[in-house]
């Protein structure tokens, strides 16, 4: 047979996808990250009547100019003089990521990754012929990125260093002070900053830190409606960036990517935009009180301990289970009745944790909960 691309043989599916392939309808499912709700209603009338109208055509390659200014406005208080240049349009979070890893990577370049990750970074730059080094986010520093971890990474080979805050899968976020030494790191060494900030909308403190408006021209800022909206399978994101020279790279790119974003759903996100703008906002006062009462639960059990998230839907305990890492505690969950992911699923650096995304229910997350106390206290020989 003819042969495959080393690109092709050198990734391989998730490990979050794995323990969901394996779980059977009964389960109470913390597996996947997608909100538990329907896009706003607005949008789907506004989708509906934009099919109806005849937006069921190509269209540029950037996208709608009306949206791209509604996006860019919407980031005004961070950077005030961004238009409908600043933005294009992607099929989602993951083209958008894609699209950028391409614009920035060369063959024998590397970029520095947080790990644990959201497990789409590394394939990414495999995809690029490029080389991923991974910098710790660990329990014992609140999942932040340590300095000195990054400069021990750094070499002339490395063109960009992707962030990801409120974090997949740890629900960290950034203080102002930590975001600045982040960015003067990548400002010594003349690095990309590729910012992964699909979660800015779901956050439970004050205000979203970005690296946007910091001044900094090497970004890239990659966002998608998927949470935003509560449109994961709408399959809708964008790149944004203050250098309106990469926003022409990544169109370029997009073109031969995806050719356009979706007609008649760009007219459903402007519609969400103009009259369901609290939307976000709203999913995250129940997701907050979600977040404390899975929070309290799993602090309750012996030998799991977790901080607690600031912002996206996850929440990534460190769990101790004498003799069995995270995979077989998650198969031992998944058999009790509840599916969750093991923190391996997200690199070296997560093996100890377990993943849950609390986009269930507050009944079915105490439910899951008594689950959890029961298998675990099982496994540690305590009932
Ligand atoms: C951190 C992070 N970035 C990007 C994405 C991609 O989202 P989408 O492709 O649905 O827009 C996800 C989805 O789970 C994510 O968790």
């Amino acid at each position: 047979m003819a042969e495959f691309s080393e690109r092709a043989l050198g990734i391989q599916p998730t490990g979050v996808r794995k323990m969901f392939d394996m779980a059977g309808d009964d389960v109470i499912s913390f597996g996947l990250g997608e909100p538990d709700f329907q896009p706003p209603q607005v949008a789907i009338d506004a989708m509906t009547k934009a099919m109806q109208e005849g937006h069921n055509k190509y269209t540029t390659t950037a996208g709608l100019p009306i949206l791209r200014r509604k996006i860019a406005e919407s980031w005004n208080s961070y950077e005030s003089d961004m238009d409908e240049s600043n933005v294009c349009m992607t099929m989602s979070g993951t083209n958008a990521l894609l699209a950028c890893t391409m614009a920035v990577l060369n063959p024998g370049d590397n970029i520095l990754l947080p790990e644990p990750y959201f497990p789409l970074y590394a394939p990414d730059a495999v995809l690029c012929s490029a080389e991923s080094k991974f910098y710790p986010c660990l329990f014992e520093n609140e999942f932040i990125p340590q300095i000195d971890d990054l400069e021990s990474l750094v070499d002339e080979n490395t063109k960009a260093i992707l962030y990801n805050f409120p974090s997949n899968p740890t629900g960290a976020t950034l203080n102002i002070e930590q975001r600045d030494m982040l960015l003067e790191f990548a400002k010594r060494h003349d690095l990309w900053i590729i910012t992964d900030e699909v979660y800015d909308r779901i956050i439970y403190v004050d205000e979203h830190v970005s690296f946007l408006g910091t001044g900094y021209e090497n970004l890239l800022l990659v966002n998608s409606f998927s949470k935003t909206f509560a449109m994961t399978g709408w399959r809708i994101g964008y790149v944004l960036s203050p250098n309106l020279e990469a926003i022409g790279q990544i169109t370029k790119l997009q073109y031969y990517i995806a050719a356009c974003s979706n007609d008649a759903m760009q007219y459903a996100v402007l519609e969400a935009f103009q009259s369901a703008a609290d939307y976000p906002a709203q999913m995250a006062i129940e997701f907050q009180a979600r977040r404390d009462l899975i929070c309290e639960r799993l602090n309750a059990m012996s030998g799991v301990s977790c901080h607690v998230p600031e912002g996206a839907f996850y929440v990534f305990p460190k769990v101790e289970v004498e003799g069995m890492n995270s995979e077989e505690v998650a198969i031992e969950l998944l058999k009790g009745g509840v599916l969750c992911s093991p923190g391996s699923a997200f690199g070296d650096s997560g093996e100890g944790h377990l993943r849950f995304a609390y986009t269930v229910g507050r009944e079915d997350i105490s439910r899951g909960m008594d689950k959890v106390a029961s298998v675990l206290s099982r496994l540690r020989g305590e009932s």
